[in-house]
Parts: C-alpha cells; structure tokens; sequence
C-alpha cells in the first residue's frame, strides 16, 4: 500500500493516480506497465525455511493482486551476527524456491546487520494496461469472494506468546506460504470488476479502501467469515495482535451495524493478515465460473458479501 508520496508530474507514474493502489505503476510502453512493490517484516515463524517462503508470498502478493507476472525480486534482509548463518542460508531459500515458483527469478539483494531478523523482497513486474486489475471497478450487485481464510494475526500471536504451538496452526502457515498466483491467474481467466489482496489493514480496512476506491459501499456478514482452527478461540480469550486495535480504532468509524456483531467476529475483521488472500469483487453472473475456477487451482472461494449503493467507502455489517 503506498501512501504519502511526494508531488510528482510524471504522467507515466499512473498509480499517483489510482486511489489504494497495491504497488506502484509505471507505464514503459504503451502496451507494458512496470509493478513494482516491496514488503519485509520479523519472522512469524520459528522455523527459517518457512518464515522465509511466507515472507516472499507475502511480497509477491501485490503484483498478483494486480492481475500482473512478477519477473524480478530482490532479497531484503537484516540478521543480527549472533545467530549461524545456517538460519540466514535457510530464510534465503525459502524466499527463492517460493520467488521460482511464482515463475520470477531472485536478482540479488542486499544485507545489514540488525538485532533482529527481518526479511522481505522487492518485485519487480508487468502487466498489459488493459489487464491491470486495481481497487477501482467495485458495482452495486458485485459478490465479494475471498481466497484464504482469516486469523493469521491471532495465529501468530499466540505462537509467540507460546499459547500455541506451529503444529496447532499447520493449516494456517500453508495458507500464509501459498502463493496468491494460481488464485490470480483463475480470476483473470474469468474476468472479474476489482480485487486486492488482504494484508495488515486487515479485511476491514482492505474492503473499505476498495469500496473508497470504487465509490461504493460493501456489506459483509462478520459472523459468517471463515477462519483458520483456533483464530476464534485466541479472540476470545482476548489474545489480539496490537495492529487489530489500530484497524479497529482507524476504519470503524466508516462501518454501521457493529453493535449487533460478537466481538470475536470484529476481531476476525480487523485481524492484520500476513500473506492474505485475494478479495475479489465479481459480476454475479461470472460468480459461478469464478468458484469453479478458484477451487480447480486449489484455492478457497468463500463468498463473503456484495457490494452495495449505500455512502462511498463505507461498510455495513449485517
Ligand atoms: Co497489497
């Protein structure tokens, strides 16, 4: 997500443009728009190989997000000297195996020493300009679909405090490491109105910047949200990640018909999500074809709401 960039006139720089844009656009040629995006954070994980492939999902996310192919990333890392290196040669091929998958090739990258680990990719990518997929397009009647479940944040966060273990939440780390590629390709074969992929700000927040974008309004049933085995439960012992009250206190004020909702349903709502899914708004009649076309490449289709004619950028609960 870009946000306070500084003035610029390059009329080649189009993202300026585009409100909530995931990455930044630059058009090359007239029929090659460059992506280019970058994320890196502190391991979720113990295990190296795995923080490592969920780190570059993560990242490469963006660029799938926007209908694109990434072609290039690069390595982002911080690793304090007092950890083997062993731990850093396995982060690495975690990045790279899952940068291969997503049919790119690692470039290089660069390195500092820090007190704790963190690491991240640039991408690079391009995408044909009438193939770009952004926020913008949502229309009144449009279904809402969402590709992977949501509690990552609780997940996480209660790996951390030891509440749970990373045998506890297998399926969620599966669901962190995939890659939002196959979920992206199926959406483009099918042709869908807008999509973004569900990250830090939560579904809260990346539906309510899509539904600013589109100049629409969304309706959600929180209660009927899917989630991973024990997100519910983390909730509600109260064992919530500090970037859900941020999202909380930051996107409610644009939301109705809280009141009526269990906390822990809010609290799925506003979980920051690391290697999300994709939401994807579709054309009723293409809605059909697009669950088919998600679950034949192996990736969830949960219908999750529509989206509505009500005040711009709003959301109403139901
Ligand atoms: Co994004």
């Amino acid at each position: 997500m870009l946000s306070q960039l500084p003035h610029n006139d390059d009329p080649r720089l189009l993202s300026r443009d585009i409100p909530c844009a995931d990455a930044g656009i630059y058009q090359l040629t007239d029929d090659l728009l460059l992506l280019q995006s970058i994320d890196f954070f502190t391991p979720v994980v113990d295990d190296p190989y795995l923080f490592g492939s969920i780190a570059a999902a993560n990242a490469l996310s963006d660029v799938f997000a926007m209908g694109g192919q990434p072609i290039t990333a690069m390595n982002m890392v911080g690793f304090p000297n007092c950890l083997p290196i062993d731990v850093l040669t396995q982060i690495l091929k975690g990045g790279t195996d899952k940068v291969h998958e997503a049919g790119a090739t690692m470039v290089g990258g660069h390195s500092v020493e820090d007190e704790e680990p963190k690491y991240g990719l640039a991408v690079t990518g391009t995408v044909h300009p009438d193939k770009l997929i952004t926020s913008q397009g949502c229309h009144p009647g449009d279904l809402l679909v969402l590709t992977k479940p949501l509690g990552t944040g609780l997940l996480t966060t209660a790996l951390k405090a030891e509440v749970l273990c990373e045998n506890d939440i297998d399926e969620a780390l599966r669901g962190m490491a995939r890659l939002n590629r196959y979920a992206s390709e199926a959406m483009r074969r099918v042709g869908i109105s807008a999509c973004t992929d569900v990250t830090g700000f939560g579904l809260l927040g990346h539906a309510l910047e899509m539904a600013e974008a589109s100049q629409i309004s969304l309706t959600i049933s929180p209660s009927s949200l899917p989630s991973y085995p024990h997100a519910k439960e983390m909730a509600e012992t109260g064992l919530v990640p500090e970037g859900s009250f941020r999202n909380n206190r930051h996107y409610m004020p644009r939301v109705t018909g809280a009141d009526h909702q269990a906390q822990v349903d809010i609290d799925l709502l506003c979980d920051p999500q690391t290697s999300g899914g994709l939401l994807i708004a579709v054309h009723a009649d293409r809605l059909a074809a697009l669950c088919e076309a998600l679950h034949q490449a192996g990736d969830h289709a949960f219908v999750i709401g529509e989206v509505a004619n009500g005040p711009a950028g709003t959301m109403e609960l139901v």
